[in-house]
């Protein structure tokens, strides 16, 4: 598929038999165009990396390389996912770079939040770079971009897209889903078999937890914001009708709790924790659903119970505009 228009002639892809037409059409393109080259992928997880994984990994197996970096900001479980699904179920050649230190140690003391992004996004494409050079004979670079990539101006997946990499290793690039809508790229992932926490994640911004630990990132406060976070998506997740975004925000501050000690109350310093869950078609404006009080109240407690150092659990229900649906 050449140019940046999708073909007017091209079905919605709403069903699992066009879906698997679209599947078949995609292995026989990608062999036409890779022939006996090699392939190499970002995989965050992400239903985009994942569905382009998944479809390389059929038409070209090994031939495909995945490097998933983890920089410490991914969501509880999310890395392991990767592992588990594409190198353990699905065979990849599977890369995985455990980058946690040399992020959070560039990240320390850094509050700006574009500073934040700029950091996790340079620091992103050196980490793949160094990865992609110890590899040989790499012709062509495989992206997740969808056609709202093309199409919307926006650019959030900046981060994600390897566009900053140097000149030696600009390879040519394979976007099989790139004239697909996040629906249609649902339903084609459900047709690969990838699992439904993959095909139905809510989108999660490139420079992940770190744009919601509020403030100078520190792993203390980051790893309590992945805790209380993934307490949020398990009761949020399972509403029957399930919010566009749901997570959770940590600020940089603290303030006064009291514990029982035998019988004994003291005060102490603890952080607060803050959903958010936000409905929206295109992220420009968003509402806030109704959340049971009884799932909020079983949020409360768990958090409190099972996250260190959290001792108030409070709701962002700010409507966009004026409140932007992430803290910074
Ligand atoms: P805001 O906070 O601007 O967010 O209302 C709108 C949508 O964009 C996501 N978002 C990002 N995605 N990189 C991304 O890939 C980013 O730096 C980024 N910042 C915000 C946000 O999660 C929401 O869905």
């Amino acid at each position: 598929m050449s140019g940046n228009v999708r073909p007017e002639t091209m079905a919605r892809i709403d069903s699992p038999a066009l879906a698997e037409q679209f599947i078949n059409e995609q292995i026989t393109a990608l062999r036409e165009q890779i022939g006996d080259g090699k392939v190499l992928l970002a995989l965050s997880g992400g239903v985009d990396s994942s569905v382009v994984a998944a479809l390389l990994i059929r038409a070209v197996g090994s031939r495909l390389t995945c490097i998933h970096v983890n920089h410490g900001l991914m969501r509880k479980g999310e890395s392991e996912q990767v592992i588990e699904v594409f190198r353990d179920q699905m065979k990849a050649n599977l890369i995985y770079v455990d980058a946690v230190d040399r992020f959070l140690d560039k990240l320390a003391g850094v509050s700006d939040p574009e500073q934040k992004r700029k950091i996790i996004g340079a620091e992103f494409i050196r980490v793949f770079e160094e990865e992609a050079r110890k590899l040989d004979g790499i012709a062509f670079l495989a992206q997740g971009t969808i056609y709202p990539d093309i199409t919307e101006s926006v650019g959030v997946k900046a981060h994600h897209n390897v566009g900053g990499l140097p000149e030696d290793l600009k390879f040519d690039l394979v976007e099989p889903v790139k004239f697909l809508y996040k629906d249609e790229v649902r339903v084609v992932g459900k047709a690969l078999g990838l699992p439904d926490s993959m095909v139905y994640r809510q989108p999660f911004p490139g420079p992940g937890l770190g744009v919601r630990c509020v403030g100078a990132i520190t792993r203390d406060r980051l790893e309590a914001l992945r805790e209380a976070d993934a307490i949020v998506r398990e009761e949020i997740g399972a509403l029957p009708e399930v919010p566009w975004q749901y997570f959770c925000v940590i600020p940089p501050f603290e303030s006064t709790g009291i514990r029982y000690l035998g019988g004994k109350g003291e005060r102490y310093m603890g952080w607060a924790v803050i959903i958010r869950a936000v409905n929206t078609v295109d992220a420009v404006t968003a509402s806030v659903p109704e959340i049971p009080f009884k799932v909020l109240c079983r949020m409360r407690d768990r958090i409190i119970k099972t996250v260190p150092g959290v001792n108030r659990v409070l709701g962002d229900f700010s409507e966009k505009p004026v409140a932007t649906i992430e803290w910074e």
